[in-house]
């Protein structure tokens, strides 16, 4: 989706970084980054994979956070890459939560999104 192979000397923020496998990836294409989650779990998921294959790297950061929280969001910097894959629309709250991710993005940056299509009643349900 990137159209690119090498990530190095970027910055990427992964927004609900789940198991941590895409910030893994990123990481592994040579770029900085941070990733944060609601969940407790998964941040301790995504810390597990860090341990596993970055250790003690200074150019992966981990913490718990909420992309539905603005004071939280405005903490953390602006990104080459602000990426969040099928996270939005779990948050209760996606235009606020795009609202807030689309601000981490730094002038001529990418935006990089999945958000799951309206099913009509399945959706709802
Ligand atoms: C379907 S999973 C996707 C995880 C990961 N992005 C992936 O592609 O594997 C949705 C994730 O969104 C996280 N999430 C839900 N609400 C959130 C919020 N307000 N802020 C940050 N993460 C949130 C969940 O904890 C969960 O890890």
């Amino acid at each position: 989706m990137l159209g690119v192979n090498d990530l190095s000397g970027k910055r990427f923020l992964d927004v609900g970084s789940g198991s941590g496998l895409s910030s893994l990836v990123a990481r592994k294409m040579g770029a900085e980054v941070f990733s944060f989650d609601y969940d407790e779990q998964s941040v301790e998921c995504t810390k597990y994979l860090k341990q596993k294959y970055f250790k003690d790297d200074m150019l992966w950061s981990i913490e718990q956070g909420s992309a539905l929280n603005e004071d939280y969001m405005k903490t953390l910097r602006e990104f080459d890459i602000v990426y969040s894959w099928c996270v939005l629309h779990h948050t209760g709250d996606m235009i606020k939560a795009l609202a807030n991710v689309d601000s981490n993005v730094k002038k001529d940056g990418t935006l990089c999104i999945a958000i799951y299509n309206n099913q009509g009643n399945r959706s709802k349900i």
